[in-house]
Formats: structure tokens, C-alpha cells, sequence
């Protein structure tokens, strides 16, 4: 195929799949099967990595997510992104039109009313019909630029029909994610561990930091579009213009709506919206109502805040009272114990509560809850049930105040060994490292791609080997054997279903090859309390292996450190230039662990398998280093500090791993603290800012020539 043909082709192939994009994603009517989808898509894949200078930014393959970026640039708005003003009654509904009618001088004022989406507000910019950047709201001067991010959101086309775009388009919305994805994927977090997201626009919010696309791409995240920001061609003259104009882009505009220029007609649509809210696919907790016409809304114009032309009615909370029946002890990963409310089942905003979380015993005090009590529900964000307050008058003359110690007999209710609370805390928690309800998350933070990045063993499987006793440490995953996995039940007794003879050899084999995995590896696998992936790496510079890290007199020095004293000022460690991901409690932590039972047992345990994982970072005292310079393990960037730009040969997530394995930092931004800026094809802004700052910019090359690669 000549590049000619290469270029039409791709061409061909990108605009199918936007057309299929379309229609499965927006209209939900598919033509084709995901089979022949997929295929289409692996066609388009295998040209653009055949020609790689020919692939489109906003090529249909670049949804999956692309390089992991250092931090987020920011961008100033072209036009402010302001907020909307709130009001809370029909009556103030009727103050906001009277107003209206007085500044614009008129009678009659058509107005549109759409739900108002709980979500993070962000801006797509579309240059002659090519997505080109998007912003979030930020302050609403300036935002972050987030366009790898919503690259990877579905119903965001990329390109829009080259017929209808017009030659500059910002479109203003909401990003969110759907109420039932947001349930799934709480559903899958606590599964894993990681703390969960307490409404749908926290966790689009968390998603859309993410500097890892590829990891956005994961998250059900969706796009509503409900504002014009500007438009360069064509001459729209009202909202309801503009909601033609994205359905023929194929951009979702904001639904259910309504037009009216009476009052009456707002507060009808007002209860009208209320009805349908709760069975809406995203959380809403108002009503926008906006001035249709963009000459009006230009006369009426805008405080420093807020558009005089728009207002935001606010539903109330729904509340029901229910009685508490009993309240019950979860235990997370981390042995925290939580304190769930059991509650009589009551029907609150369109769905069903059971169960709501009482947080801790400082909440439990706060609001004197107490077992028996008539309780008020509501849903915070309306999506999570939260306990408001006790109804007093209701309570049963023998109660007592709750205590959770006291409850679980100061034991933890899974593994029954004594719980803690730290000075300063509100948790109680359950210390024991062995402790079988944080069995199965641990498995999965050791299997983890940061960790031994173990592959074929995802959640269900690490939940099935602890609840089958196949494994009940990280280490008896070791000596699970390929056939007897093959066989192994991943689903129930009536309905089994066995992981078969292919993922068993996937484990087995990527298992064989963790047991040479680097130290830092092992280390941030296991899930020490306050080691996470920076601490982890710094504790393997500072040591070749486990033995000395369980022994280690570095840590044991750094755990007697007081407040306020400095690793510099003390003699035995300021050789070591410790960085501030270590210090006393991490140092604490990592002592206590391996003086632990289970601790001990790990040791043990490595040893009978034979594993002894190795630091790949190991340079412990980077002055000396550097003087004896040429030295085994001298860490050839030691102290430096590093920022990347541009594009390069390899993703940057592997470029940094490089330079932090050979001892450097790697930072988002350049400063003064800079040492070098490394610098792939384009990087304008940074190359400009380095020479400002005089900061030496290098290649890959230099690099490489830099640590004698
Ligand atoms: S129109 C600035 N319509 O709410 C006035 N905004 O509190 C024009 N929002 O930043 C905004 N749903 O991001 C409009 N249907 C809707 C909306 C909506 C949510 C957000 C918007 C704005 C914030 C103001």
C-alpha cells in the first residue's frame, strides 16, 4: 500500500467507526456486530502503527486512552465559565422572572428548563470540526486542560460531520458518570479496597485527575453538552438553535426540556422535572432555567459571578423517617472498622435504602444514634443514604448510647484479634497483618500492576483463592500448582465455572517471573500501611534486600525522630539524603512489620520458596556515590530533578521509570529546581520556559549517554 493509499484509508476506516460510534453510542441502534467493529478497529490500529505520522490526534483508536502525562497544563477561558444563581422556592422562581420581565422591558419571555447535571462543568474546543482541546471549569477564568482525558469519553465525538462544523465551536457541559456505572464502580473499588466515591460527581471529578488515560478510558464517564462558550460561522440566535445544531454534530444535548413564557409554565415544568428525575441517568438536584434568546441573554448580561439570564431552582432533599434495626461492623482493606447502620427499608429519592454508613464513633456521638431509634434518611448528592438525625420523641425508653468498642467487645469482628485507635484518629481498627477480611485486598494490591503486576488473577479470582482457602497469604500464591488451577472453581457449587488450563499457565508462568521482581516491587505489593509506590522505591534505594530492611539501621534511627528534627542534622543519616516519603512513621511502619508475626512469617516463608528479591535501585549514599564516581552502584542521576516534554521513543511512564531507576525525580512543571528538561520532537512551552530559566535541555541520547547506556 502506498502512503497515498495508507492516508485514504485510514481516512475511510476512521469515519466508519465514527459513524458506528454514533449509532451505538448515541441513538443505541447498532449496525454492525462488535465483531466486525472490533475488526474495523484493529484495521485502523495496524495502518496507524504501520504509519504513525499519519494518526489523527482524534483518530477513533486513541479512545482507549495514550501516554501518561506529569501533570495537567492550564489554559485561560475565552470567555469567563461563570456559575449560576440559585433559588430555593416557587417564590423566588417568580422574583428571578419578574426581573426578567423589568430589565428586558418585555411581557412575554421565552425561556428553556433542563435538568441541572451533577457532574464537573468543561469545555470542548472544536477547530474546523477537529476536537482540538478541552478545559475543565477550574476558577472559571482558567482550567486545566484535560484533553487526553476526554478523548476517552464515548459520547465526545472527536470529529464532527465535516458538512455541518462549524469553523470554531466551544461547546460548554457537563462531564459525569451514570448512576448505575457510578454503583458498579463503587462496587468494584471496595471489592479492590480503594476507597469508594461517596456521588457520581466526586468520582467523575477523581476520574478526570487522573493523569493516566488509559486508566479514564476505564471509568464510565459521560458527556452532556448545555451551553455555547463561542461560535465562529453560522448565526445562532437562541437555545433552541443551538440544541439543533449539537443533535445534527452528533453532540448529546441536555434532555428532558421544556419552553415556556409564563410562569406558570416554568413551575409547571419545574414539578414536571421532578417527577422524572429520580429515574434520570445522572444525578440531578435542580432545575436550569435560561432566557432563549442570545440577544436578550446579551442584554441582560452578567455579574462577576453569575448570568443574570439563567437560574437554578433547587429541589429539596428528600427525607423519610425509618427505624434502625441493628447496626453492623464492616472491615476494609486497611482494617478499618465501619459502623453501618441496618435500617427498616424506606423508598427515597426513586430508590430503596437498607443500609447507611454511620462513619466512625465521633459520628455515631455527634448525632446520639443509638439502636431502636427512628431515624430521618436522606440521600446525600441523592445518591448516598446518609443518617440526618435522630427523631428523639420516637425513642425507646430503654436505649443506650452505641459504642462500637464496646459491640465487638474491643475485637475485630473477623479475625477476632484486639482493635486500635491511633492518637488523633476517629477509626477504630483491626492491626492484625493476617486478619482474613483484608486477605483477598491484599492479594489484589500484590498482583497489582504497580506491584508484581501479576497477570490473569483479577478480582474474582483473588476473592475466590481466599474464600476457597486456596490462598490465605500473598505468598501461598506460590505454590498453587498449573493443573490443579485449571480446574479451579470461580464460580458456586450449582453453577461452577473453572479458570481454565490457559489462565492457569498465564499465572503460574507470570508468577514464576515475580519471584525476581525488584525489591521496591515487592515492597509496595505488600501493602504496608503508609508504603505506598514513592515510599516503597526510596526504601529499596536505601537497601539491597528484605533481610536488610527488617534489620535496617537507617529506619531504626528515623523512627525515633521527634517532631520538627531533620534527617540533615543528624549525623548517620544525612549521608543517606533520605527523601520525605520516608520518614518516622513510614520508618515505624516497615519495623513493626517485619517484627510482626506475619512479618516473620514472610520472611520465613521466602526463604523456603527460595525468593529473595534484589533492590534495582540500590544506591544508598549519593554523595559518596558520586565522588567515587564510576562506582557498581552509583545511581547516575542521583539528586537530579528531571522534566519530560515532547514527544519520545517510548511512554512516558517508562521513560520516568528509567530516570527514577537511575536515581532522578521527575516533576511535572520547571522550576529553578529543575536540572535538566528531556525533550522529545515539539514540547514548545517547556523548551521556552527551560531556556528562560537556563535549564540544560537534552535528548534521549543525551541521556542515554549521560548514565554510559
Ligand atoms: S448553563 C453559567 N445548564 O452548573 C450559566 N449549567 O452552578 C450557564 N450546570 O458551571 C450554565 N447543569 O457547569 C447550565 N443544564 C445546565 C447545567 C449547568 C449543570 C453547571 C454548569 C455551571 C454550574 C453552575
Amino acid at each position: 500500500m502506498t502512503r497515498d493509499e495508507a492516508k485514504a484509508e485510514i481516512e475511510r476506516l476512521s469515519t466508519e467507526l465514527e459513524h458506528h460510534n454514533r449509532l451505538y453510542y448515541e441513538q443505541a441502534t447498532p449496525e454492525i456486530s462488535d465483531h466486525d467493529y472490533d475488526k474495523l478497529f484493529r484495521d485502523l490500529e495496524l495502518l496507524e502503527e504501520a504509519h504513525p505520522d499519519l494518526a489523527s490526534p482524534n483518530s477513533p483508536t486513541r479512545r482507549v486512552g495514550s501516554d501518561v502525562l506529569d501533570g495537567f497544563d492550564q489554559r485561560d477561558h475565552q470567555v469567563p465559565m461563570l456559575s449560576i444563581d440559585d433559588v430555593f422556592s416557587e417564590e423566588e422562581v417568580g422574583d428571578f422572572f419578574a426581573r426578567l420581565e423589568k430589565n428586558l422591558g418585555e411581557m412575554l419571555i421565552p425561556v428553556t428548563i433542563e435538568p441541572k447535571i451533577d457532574g464537573v462543568a468543561a469545555a470542548l474546543h472544536y477547530v474546523n470540526g477537529e476536537l482540538d482541546y478541552a478545559v475543565t471549569r477550574g476558577d472559571g477564568s482558567r482550567g486545566d486542560v484535560i484533553t487526553e482525558n476526554v478523548r476517552t469519553i464515548r459520547s465526545v465525538p472527536l470529529r464532527l460531520p465535516a458538512d455541518k462544523a462549524p469553523a470554531y465551536l466551544e461547546v460548554r457541559g457537563e462531564i459525569f458518570i451514570p448512576n448505575q456505572g457510578f454503583a458498579d464502580m463503587n462496587v468494584e473499588r471496595e471489592e479492590a479496597g480503594l476507597p469508594t466515591f461517596a456521588n457520581p460527581s466526586n468520582a467523575a471529578a477523581g476520574a478526570l485527575k487522573l493523569l493516566d488515560s488509559k486508566e479514564v478510558a476505564k471509568r464510565p464517564l459521560d458527556f452532556i453538552a448545555h451551553g455555547l462558550g463561542r461560535i465562529d460561522g453560522g448565526n445562532l440566535t437562541s437555545v433552541i438553535e443551538f440544541r439543533s445544531l449539537l443533535e445534527q454534530l452528533g453532540i448529546p444535548p441536555n434532555q428532558p426540556f421544556w419552553e415556556t413564557d409564563t410562569l406558570d409554565g416554568v413551575l409547571k415544568a419545574i414539578q414536571e422535572l421532578d417527577e422524572k428525575r429520580h429515574s434520570l441517568d445522572y444525578g440531578t438536584d435542580g432545575a436550569v432555567i435560561k432566557v432563549d434568546s442570545f440577544e436578550w441573554q446579551n442584554q441582560l448580561g452578567a455579574t462577576s459571578r453569575a448570568p443574570r439570564w439563567a437560574a437554578a431552582f433547587k429541589y429539596p432533599p428528600e427525607q423519610k423517617e425509618t427505624l434502625l434495626r441493628e447496626v453492623t461492623i464492616q472491615v476494609g482493606r486497611t482494617g478499618t472498622l465501619t459502623p453501618v447502620a441496618e435500617l427498616e427499608p424506606v423508598f427515597v429519592s426513586g430508590t430503596t435504602v437498607r443500609r447507611a454508613t454511620l462513619h466512625n464513633q465521633d459520628e455515631i456521638d455527634r448525632k446520639d444514634v443509638r439502636v431502636g431509634d427512628t431515624v430521618v434518611i436522606e440521600k446525600a448528592g441523592e445518591i448516598i443514604p446518609a443518617v440526618v438525625k435522630v427523631v428523639k420523641d420516637k425513642r425507646p425508653t430503654d436505649s443506650v448510647p452505641f459504642s462500637i468498642y464496646d459491640f465487638v467487645d474491643g475485637k475485630c469482628p473477623s479475625c477476632g484479634s484486639e482493635i486500635e485507635k491511633a492518637e488523633g484518629f476517629v477509626a477504630w481498627k483491626c492491626v492484625n497483618f493476617a486478619c482474613p477480611a483484608k486477605a483477598a485486598n491484599q492479594v489484589k494490591q500484590f498482583v497489582s500492576r504497580k506491584a508484581l503486576d501479576i497477570d490473569g488473577i483479577g478480582n474474582i479470582v483473588a476473592e475466590k483463592l481466599v474464600e476457597r482457602e486456596w490462598v490465605t497469604g500473598v505468598l501461598d500464591l506460590f505454590t498453587l500448582e498449573e493443573e490443579a488451577l485449571g480446574t479451579f472453581n470461580l464460580g458456586t457449587d450449582d453453577e461452577p465455572r473453572m479458570l481454565g488450563s490457559k489462565n492457569a499457565k498465564k499465572m503460574v508462568t507470570t508468577l514464576e517471573q515475580a519471584k525476581t521482581s525488584p525489591l521496591r516491587r515487592w515492597l509496595f505489593g505488600l501493602g504496608i500501611p503508609q508504603v505506598g509506590e514513592s515510599a516503597a522505591r526510596e526504601l529499596a534505594r536505601l537497601h539491597q534486600n528484605f533481610s536488610e530492611l527488617a534489620e535496617s539501621k537507617i529506619l531504626a534511627e528515623l523512627r525515633t525522630f521527634k517532631t520538627g528534627q531533620r534527617k540533615e542534622d543528624n549525623e548517620m543519616l544525612a549521608p543517606y539524603e533520605i527523601a520525605s516519603e520516608v520518614g518516622p512513621t513510614v520508618a515505624e511502619k516497615v519495623l513493626d512489620y517485619f517484627a510482626s508475626e506475619a512479618g516473620q512469617n514472610l520472611l520465613a516463608k521466602l526463604q523456603e520458596l527460595g525468593i529473595d528479591p534484589q533492590s534495582d535501585n540500590f544506591a544508598p549514599q549519593p554523595a559518596k556515590a558520586a565522588e567515587g564516581a564510576g562506582g557498581e552502584s552509583a545511581a547516575p542521576l542521583a539528586g537530579k530533578t528531571v522534566v519530560i516534554t515532547g514527544k519520545l521513543s517510548a511512554p512516558r511512564g517508562d521513560i520516568k521509570e528509567q530516570i527514577l531507576s537511575l536515581g532522578g525525580k521527575v516533576t511535572g512543571s520547571i522550576s529553578k529546581n529543575t536540572d535538566y528538561l528531556l525533550a522529545g520532537e515539539g514540547g514548545g512551552s517547556k523548551r521556552d520556559k527551560a531556556a528562560a530559566l537556563e535549564i540544560p535541555v537534552i535528548s534521549e541520547e543525551d541521556l542515554a549517554a549521560m548514565v554510559g547506556g
